[in-house]
């Protein structure tokens, strides 16, 4: 419809109209091909993100890429607790604000990672656990403390918190035959933290919108004891239903092109459950992995980059899909700085590999074509624009 009114403006107004619209319209003129994914995805009121290691923003064009493809970022590590009190009741902001300047620098919301995980801890909290120094009481009010002390610090620049991630189990890691709740603070404070993480984190920002975060939930399985999607579903249900300020579910989408992953269709109806229970939802970490070849040749990589490139559209449709699904992040946006390069998934570090939208030295792969056409070729009748998500009071 808005291709039609411009070629109908076109001509006399249409150098009037160019001076008025903003930048992130841009696409109206020219190959779509040529425009940025964020230019392409504000057709759609989607926000397209990246995860960003601070470290990288000193290679220009590490910087150029991540400030003119994306409308929304992600520190990688930089706001994790273990970066921000790496000794007890002292705060290092400096690698944080650095990556909030530069957010700031490219008009660019902020996705807050994260609040509450049971990795990248500080040492002084969990030795302070395991020794019993730190009594259980005493850890409820640290993390008490830490909500509030950060989602102050940061109160009115962050779009999005990731204010509880990864809490419940998975299916190869439920040996006793049910997902349940995992990890640091369900062993020490019981699952009641969830919902107090939420509620502190309310407290000190009001308009920020709070996220429960996890991986392995792009998908709704047979809906039974083991299936973690199901097991997120009914907890956010229970959540909502007595009155925990939860806004967004967000699912990370870390995939692998040696699983056989899921239709556009399966994600979607993924999207639009969650979003059935009043809550907005967001592809927050995606990336597409492969298990790499002994030799690398066009016989063995093609069909890996395919595959890859499949995953990254599946998950675009179904988010596109979704009035209600408002970004789709991916977790770092070249090869040459994916956490999958030193990660072992068990076949070894960096056996699972190539995982990103551009390759080590910065061209675009099939992938990133893939999701660029989704988002350039894809309007009504099935694709609305996003509908604006309020913060729940
Ligand atoms: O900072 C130290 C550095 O001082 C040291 O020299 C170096 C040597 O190993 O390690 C550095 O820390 C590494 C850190 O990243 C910063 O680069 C850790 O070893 C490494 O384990 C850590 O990995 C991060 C991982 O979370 C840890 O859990 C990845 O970069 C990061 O991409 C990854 O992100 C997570 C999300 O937060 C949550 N969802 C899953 C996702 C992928 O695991």
């Amino acid at each position: 419809m808005r291709r039609i009114t411009m070629t109908l403006a076109a001509g006399a107004a249409a150098a009037a109209l160019a001076v008025t619209l903003p930048a992130s319209a841009r696409w109206h003129t020219g190959d779509p091909q040529d425009q940025s994914l964020r230019a392409l995805a504000a057709d759609h009121g989607l926000y397209v993100g990246t995860a960003i290691d601070v470290g990288a923003l000193s290679d220009p064009t590490y910087s150029q890429i991540a400030a003119s493809q994306f409308s929304t970022v992600t520190a990688e590590n930089a706001m994790k607790w273990e970066t921000i009190e790496p000794e007890r009741g002292v705060y290092n902001w400096a690698p944080a604000e650095q990556f909030m300047a530069f957010a700031k620098a490219h008009d660019q919301k902020v996705r807050g990672h994260v609040l509450v995980w049971q990795n990248q801890l500080p040492a002084w909290l969990t030795e302070g656990v395991a020794d019993g120094s730190i009594s259980k009481a005493e850890l409820r009010g640290i993390l008490h403390d830490y909500i509030t002390a950060v989602v102050t610090h940061f109160q009115g620049r962050i779009w999005q918190w990731d204010v509880v991630n990864e809490a419940v189990t998975d299916p190869w890691d439920s040996p006793d035959g049910h997902i349940t709740y995992k990890g640091f603070w369900y062993e020490n404070l019981g699952a009641g933290y969830i919902a107090d993480a939420f509620r502190w984190a309310r407290a000190a920002d009001r308009q920020a919108l709070l996220t429960y975060n996890d991986y392995n939930i792009d998908a709704f399985g047979d809906g039974g004891p083991l299936d973690k999607t199901q097991f997120v579903y009914d907890m956010v249900k229970d959540l909502r239903a007595q009155g925990v300020p939860i806004d967004v579910v967000g699912s990370q989408a870390h995939l692998s092109t040696r699983y056989g992953n899921y239709s556009p269709f399966q994600i979607a109806d993924a999207q639009q459950k969650f979003a059935s229970l009043g809550v907005a939802t967001a592809l927050t970490e995606v990336d597409v992995r492969n298990l790499m070849p002994a030799e690398q040749t066009g016989d063995t990589m093609n069909p890996l980059l395919q595959a890859q490139a499949y995953d990254y559209s599946a998950l675009m449709q179904g988010c596109l899909a979704s009035r209600h699904c408002i970004s789709y992040t991916v977790w770092g946006f070249d090869d040459g700085h994916s956490w999958t390069n030193t990660w072992d998934f068990g076949a070894g570090a960096g056996a699972e590999a190539m995982a990103t939208l551009y390759t080590a030295d910065y061209q675009p792969k099939l992938a990133y074509r893939a999701i660029q056409a989704d988002l350039a070729f894809t309007g009504a009748p099935q694709v609305l624009s996003r509908i604006p998500q309020h913060p729940t009071r």
